[in-house]
């Protein structure tokens, strides 16, 4: 994959397209149906980097996965069914497959080593490990806590756990030992964060109870394969619906995307500082929403994006601030300090390159503030070897007066391939 993206100003995007699927969904359709009691066909499974890196490691592990791309079947070898891997499981630059792996392995009859690029290398891994501990995991990390983490599998027992992190990688971690373990385990959210895992966990018949932000599970429950489809996914479809608000005379619809309503933030987020969205065609996928998305140009205005509605639309901050920068007024976002520990300082490096289009943006600690200006100047802007902040900058490139070259493009591998073809397609 190319890795700079050449982007001009443009006219009106026009189409009807779809995204692939879910990332986060097609991480847990793998693992869950890898330790389920049968066989199990996923449909739309994202082909990409990081889901590869999660099925590499089932497959390392003694599963036979078989298909091609985007619909496989996966031959379940049951709860206690995995071997030990070989060699040590690589997951690239991917923090879900890393931390919801983690969760999983503790409670094996064997040890594994997860390892991770340079980026994974850097982010925080102490908040699985604390709470896997406490069940009774032996995982060993850098004296940072970090990657590489060494896990020898333990009799694991069931938790009660205040999480202190609103974050469903911690908790889907930490519901994936809890299948493990001897006993009930209580898990406590300070927000809600997505909930796919709990959603899959139950249709494939595991008993789990949800009472507000409680999650209660009772361990040794064996999983049983069905069939998936996977819907679009919402934050890759968030990048074109933004550029179908921004850029005036725009006529696009995104089809069959997930509309779990804790991915939805940034659709409540877009409506608050003005956007007409239009969702049609809305359906059941199995145990996920989805329906039809359809942007319509709108004039939007500056708004306050505070701590609560922050877990509902953490990847989408970028993209979003791509629109307050555009926007009528100020945009202050706050209580958003997670976004310092994803594939990039998601503060730091939007701030740093939305200043070279002539944003007028000023970074806090747990957030930003936007004063919208008119007009932005097309710069030369770096991805930070984050994908979000790739496809976010080419969608400010289209707004941009003359030219923008977003270097670091290929990034946008691991959630997006087919992003820049979409991309031309809504141009043409
Ligand atoms: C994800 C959870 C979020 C999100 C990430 C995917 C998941 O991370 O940023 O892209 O699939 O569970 P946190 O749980 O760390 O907030």
């Amino acid at each position: 994959m190319k890795d700079t993206l050449g982007i001009r100003k443009a006219g009106p995007l026009s189409g009807d397209i779809r995204v692939p699927g879910d990332k986060s969904i097609s991480h847990r359709a793998l693992i869950l149906s890898a330790i389920s009691e049968g066989k199990t066909r996923i449909k739309n499974i994202l082909s990409s980097e990081d889901v590869r890196r999660t099925l590499q490691a089932f497959q390392d592990m003694g599963v036979r996965i078989q298909g091609p791309e985007s619909e496989i079947t996966v031959s379940g070898v049951g709860l206690d069914g995995l071997k030990a891997s070989a060699s040590s499981l690589f997951m690239g630059n991917s923090g879900t497959a890393m931390r919801l792996l983690a969760g999983l392995l503790a409670g094996q009859k064997f040890s594994s080593k997860l390892t991770g690029d340079e980026s994974l290398s850097k982010r925080p891994m102490r908040r699985i490990m604390e709470p896997l501990e406490r069940m009774g995991a032996e995982i060993s990390g850098t004296e940072h806590g970090t990657a590489p983490l060494l896990i020898h599998g333990r009799p694991l027992k069931g938790i009660r756990y205040e999480m202190p992190v609103p974050s469903a990688q911690v908790k889907s971690s930490i519901l994936l030992a809890a299948l493990y373990a001897k006993g009930l385990t209580e898990l406590i959210e300070p927000l809600k964060s997505r909930d796919h895992t709990e959603r899959m966990l139950k249709s494939f018949g595991v008993d789990l109870s949800q009472r507000g932000n409680v999650i209660c599970l009772e361990g040794r429950q064996r999983p049983v394969a069905r069939d998936i489809e996977v819907p679009g996914d919402i934050s890759s479809a968030s990048f074109f619906i933004v550029a179908g608000l921004l850029v005036p005379g725009s006529n696009i619809v995104v089809r069959r995307v997930g509309v779990n309503p804790t991915r939805t933030g940034v659709l409540e987020i877009l409506e608050k500082m003005g956007a007409h969205i239009t969702l049609e065609n809305q359906a059941s996928l199995g145990d996920e929403p989805i329906a039809d998305i359809l942007p319509q140009p709108s004039r939007l205005r500056g708004v306050e994006i505070g701590k609560d509605l922050i877990p509902r639309a953490i990847d989408e901050i970028p993209v979003l601030c791509m629109a307050a920068a555009l926007a009528e007024g100020r945009t202050e976002i706050s209580g958003a300090e997670e976004l310092r520990v994803k594939e990039s300082d998601r503060i730091g490096s939007v701030v740093q390159e939305l200043k070279k289009f002539g944003a007028r943006i000023e970074e806090k600690p747990d957030g930003m503030i936007i004063e919208g200006v008119e007009n932005l100047t097309g710069a030369r802007v770096q991805s930070h070897g984050d994908h979000r902040l790739a496809m976010a900058l080419s969608v400010a490139g289209l707004m941009a007066e003359g030219e923008t070259e977003v270097e670091g493009t290929s990034w946008i591998r691991t959630s997006f391939p087919g992003f820049a073809d979409i991309f031309k397609q809504l141009l043409a």
